[in-house]
């Protein structure tokens, strides 16, 4: 068809909206059925392909896998540069880089002062302690920030979503000391896989692409009258650390791990074996009436600790 042709149906169609619709989402829905429809001319999608990929949709819909497909074609990290960039706009720069926070956080972990164990002791997994200091843009320490945070198992699989982990296992709150200090101990994660089979790994494969993700630790940092942070840290060596399949990994995301073998300090942790030892400090910006909120709402899961 030409385009004035096209121009025709999509206007009759867009001629139908009423004078009631709300106009923010008609004006999105307007623009997308645009593109769909150019899209569909331009690369002459058939019937069949149509209705293949809304079945597609669809399933991925049923099986709770939108929120992976989201990722895997790199809207979470495109959503990240637009926010970095309205940012930059109002004049924020510097502090610690966000990055995606993905589909698996679970809300109402357990709410520790200053430190916290957040593997339950069943688990394998190279030990691992992390330790910093939350700051403000001055690099003065802010204390009573939220340090939540969340990571896989040494399988890559996260409690919540892996029904045989116990409830909030390496999922906590950590509110950071008069100095700003938050630690932890915990195990060493692993880059999780999207299920096998499922909607996005075939997807992915059709694009010749895998589903996995370097080990990384997610966090939400929070001080009253800053900006929440939403970022990772990745585990340096990975072989999967400069190829995310959600485009997540960012310079300065990436701490140097330290092995700690001293006796004392293996003693002090009750461990026989060297562990990994990470220090990481959190830099927040400021609240800024000019920048687009930094907490985005979304579904996410929930249950009471
Ligand atoms: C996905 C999984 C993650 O652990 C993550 O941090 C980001 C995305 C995913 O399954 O899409
Ligand atoms: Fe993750």
């Amino acid at each position: 068809m030409d385009k004035i042709q096209i121009d025709t149906v999509l206007n009759r169609i867009e001629e139908a909206t009423g004078q009631h619709a709300n106009p923010r989402i008609a004006a999105i829905v307007h623009r997308m059925v645009r593109d769909l429809f150019h899209m569909i001319e331009d690369l002459d999608i058939q019937p069949e392909e149509f209705w293949s990929g809304l079945n597609f949709l669809a399933e991925a819909g049923r099986s709770g896998e939108l929120g992976l497909i989201a990722p895997g074609l790199g809207f979470d990290h495109f959503l990240d540069l637009r926010m970095d960039e309205a940012e930059s706009q109002a004049g924020i720069a510097g502090g610690t880089p966000r990055t995606i926070e993905g589909p698996l956080y679970v809300a109402g972990a357990p709410v520790a002062q200053g430190e916290a164990r957040l593997d339950d002791g069943t688990g394998e997994g190279e030990v691992l302690v992390m330790e910093g200091q939350v700051k403000d843009g001055a690099g003065q320490p802010l204390a009573n920030a939220v340090v939540e945070v969340w990571h896989a198992n040494a399988l890559g699989n996260y409690s919540y979503f892996d029904p045989t982990q116990s409830a909030f296992n390496l999922r906590r709150s950590i509110v950071t000391d008069g100095e700003g200090r938050y630690r932890f101990r915990s195990i060493m994660p692993v880059g999780y896989s999207v299920p096998p089979n499922g909607a996005t790994d075939r997807l992915l494969k059709q694009l010749d692409r895998h589903g996995t993700r370097p080990a990384h630790i997610h966090f939400f940092v929070s001080a009253p009258g800053h900006r929440k942070l939403t970022t990772q840290i990745n585990i340096d060596g990975d072989p999967y650390l400069w190829d995310d399949f959600a485009f997540a990994t960012r310079e300065g995301l990436v701490p140097p791990i330290t092995r700690v073998s001293d006796a004392a300090a293996m003693a002090a942790l009750g461990v026989d074996k060297p562990f990994a030892s990470i220090r990481f400090d959190f830099t927040l910006h400021a609240d800024q009436a000019n920048a687009p909120q930094a907490e985005v709402a979304r579904q996410r899961a929930s249950v009471a600790a």
